[in-house]
């Protein structure tokens, strides 16, 4: 059975493409039909990239929780909608069927409204993999608060950072989560963010890991407990709050070139029309298909492609708690043995880092039920991409390799599995709605095929970034203003012959570590802190697990002390700073570092560097002092 929406040939995806151009608001109106609406739209489009002012589905009124939920309770009650596999195999998994979901949601909707939370307030959740995330994010969602859901890897500082700038009052947190073989003291965490930010009422704590925690009188509260409160007060039920399409939905912090983090905000109607009509197309989900996405929740790929996507396509979405390599690396090939997995998404770090054990791990493993694959998250190159493709998808699953962006809300660029064609290392042709364009330094079009230059995207798809929190001209300037009447995304991207997109890297100050982004000035800016600093410079340089490594040029006050503990130091500072997924890889340490006359860095000097690049760094005439680039390559570790 397919759904309406659903491209099932090449054909039917150049013409869907082809309408959504000719007339984006008959081809966007169409497919939105076909969700759950309170009250239909009057207009579906209006939109100019000055300000920028985009609003889809105008007039709309709706909520997401009633689409990813109460609408499937009629024919799909029992049907499955997570299942959660724990970090430790022996452990029991639980699955949690539609109805068991629709009722847990409206349980914890009503414990948040106990504890005063409104429409339009800020909620930031900080939470393991557990299927409390997603019911949590339900929650906010049901009664209209604006989730902010903050990855478990991030400290203290940065959690403040974002409560701050979002000025969250409540927070759902844990008291710990498992990860592999460690226990992170989440509720710990919390409590050293929440010395600096004293607006905070409430903190709702799970149990999870049983770790000691210390409670806070008035302000935090265990979550069973406050379940067991609503259940005495016998009403559990909690209607949906009516909801604008353009009212925001969730707010999620990202790294972009400045030292700050912004927090892209994403509104109800658009985001989830795109995010399940990119969910069904690109993976041709089937109803009945186990979808196992294996990011966190604490990204955009696991609002988009865990949580919305899936339940609002009445899907069976699989949550896991743990991490590839534990208890050993045969641990993705567990799950989708015991679960028969159909749809596996997953990142090229990964898979590199699995390929990296050989094929040992695979064996025992019947993984024929994989009928797709996908990568997301980082270019995927080909050695990977062929090692996926024939170890575990056995020659036998197309895979999809998914462009997209925290600020896009859903795939933008994708071949459609089974579709339309692959080609390694490709993400290959854009998603029906989405005009990728490619322009030079100077925002000319580059027109043709087999062409280098900056993506950008011409025209608004239902789920664009509306803007970011608090500061609509940061979202002008990072995004409208480079070239203006286009949305501009920082990546750079080759066009091929059949017009096939191939995404090169960011063309900005962003590293992507993991498939996790981070700005170099954050970095800078944490390294920086440490009192023996005086000034450092961030590049990222080609790392064969992570794919790009985090390499810093460091000045110290003192050239004496012991360069390893100077290191380490630093390290921690930037683990208490940002967290430890910024943490450098490689710190050397520098006399000077090679700026022009008017003091500005040359990264293209320090990057070439870092990647071992030591002939050709291009013209070094301009530098203040053309013998710091010596000094700094004899350094170079
Ligand atoms: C990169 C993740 C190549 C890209 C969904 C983008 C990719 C950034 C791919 C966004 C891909 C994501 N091929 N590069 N398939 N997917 N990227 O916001 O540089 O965490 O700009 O969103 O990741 O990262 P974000």
């Amino acid at each position: 059975m397919a759904y309406p929406y659903q491209i099932l040939t090449e054909e039917q995806y150049h013409e869907a493409w082809n309408k959504s151009v000719a007339n984006p608001e008959a081809f966007w109106g169409e497919v939105a039909s076909s969700f759950q609406w309170r009250k239909p739209w009057d207009k579906v489009l209006e939109w100019n990239f000055e300000e920028p002012n985009v609003k889809w589905f105008i007039g709309g009124k709706l909520n997401i929780t009633e689409n990813c939920l109460d609408r499937h309770l009629a024919v799909n009650a029992d049907t499955p909608a997570i299942i959660w596999e724990p970090n430790n195999p022996d452990e029991q998994d639980r699955v949690i069927t539609y109805k068991e979901l629709h009722h847990k949601v409206m349980q914890f909707a009503n414990v948040l409204k106990n504890n005063g939370v409104k429409k339009g307030d800020r909620v930031c959740i900080y939470m393991g993999m557990v299927p409390e995330l997603a019911i949590a994010l339900l929650a906010c969602a049901r009664i209209g608060a604006i989730h902010s859901v903050i990855f478990g890897g991030f400290s203290a500082q940065s959690i403040s950072d974002r409560l701050q700038d979002a000025n969250a009052e409540y927070i759902v947190t844990c008291d710990g989560a498992f990860r592999g073989n460690k226990e992170i003291p989440l509720k710990a965490v919390i409590d050293d963010a929440l010395v600096q930010c004293r607006f905070v009422k409430k903190v709702i704590v799970l149990q999870r890991t049983d770790t000691p925690v210390s409670m806070i009188k008035h302000r935090d509260v265990w979550w069973q407990d406050e379940i067991d409160k609503v259940e005495e007060m016998g009403n559990p039920d909690c209607p949906a709050e009516e909801m604008d399409a353009e009212d925001p939905l969730f707010i999620l912090y990202t790294s972009g070139s400045t030292g700050k983090p912004k927090g892209v905000v994403h509104t109800c109607g658009g985001y989830m029309v795109y995010a399940t009509y990119t969910f069904v197309n690109v993976f041709q989900y089937q109803p009945g298909d186990i979808h196992f996405c294996t990011a966190d929740v604490g990204w955009i790929t696991g609002h988009s492609y865990i949580v919305y996507g899936p339940l609002s396509a009445g899907a069976t979405t699989l949550m896991f708690e743990g991490i590839p390599t534990w208890p050993d690396a045969g641990r993705f090939w567990d799950v989708v043995d015991k679960y028969k997995v159909n749809i596996l998404y997953t990142a090229p770090t990964a898979i590199r880092s699995l390929m990296a054990y050989g094929l040992k791990p695979i064996e025992g493993h019947d993984l024929c039920s994989l009928k797709v694959l996908g990568s997301v998250g980082e270019p995927i190159n080909e050695e990977a991409w062929h090692w996926f493709s024939e170890h575990i998808g056995k020659n036998n699953c197309p895979v999809v390799d998914t462009w997209w962006q925290t600020e896009n809300g859903g795939i933008l660029i994708s071949n459609l599995a089974g579709v339309t064609p692959s080609k390694p290392s490709y993400a290959t042709l854009p998603l029906p709605g989405i005009q990728p364009v490619l322009v030079d330094e100077q925002g000319k079009e580059i027109i043709g095929n087999n062409v280098s230059g900056n993506l950008c995207i011409k025209h608004p798809w239902p789920s664009i970034i509306r803007t970011t929190y608090g500061d609509h001209e940061r979202c002008r300037t990072n995004y409208f203003a480079t070239y203006p009447g286009m949305y501009f995304t920082g990546d750079g991207c080759y066009r091929d012959e059949k017009g096939n997109y191939r995404i090169t890297g960011r063309v900005d100050d962003v590293l992507n570590v993991s498939g996790h982004r981070i700005g170099t000035a954050e970095v800078e800016n944490a390294i920086n802190m440490h009192e023996g600093v005086v000034e450092s410079a961030v590049v990222g340089y080609p790392h064969d697990i992570k794919g790009q490594g985090i390499y810093a040029f460091v000045i110290c006050t003192n050239t004496h002390g012991d360069d390893n503990l100077m290191r380490q130091d630093i390290m921690q500072t930037v683990n208490r700073i940002i967290g430890a997924i910024a943490r450098p890889d490689k710190i050397q340490f520098v006399s000077a570092l090679p700026k022009t006359r008017s003091g500005k860095i040359i990264r293209r000097i320090l990057r070439k560097i870092a990647e071992g690049e030591m002939s050709n760094l291009g013209d070094i005439t301009t530098l203040l002092d053309p013998n710091v680039v010596d000094d700094i390559k004899k350094g170079r570790i």
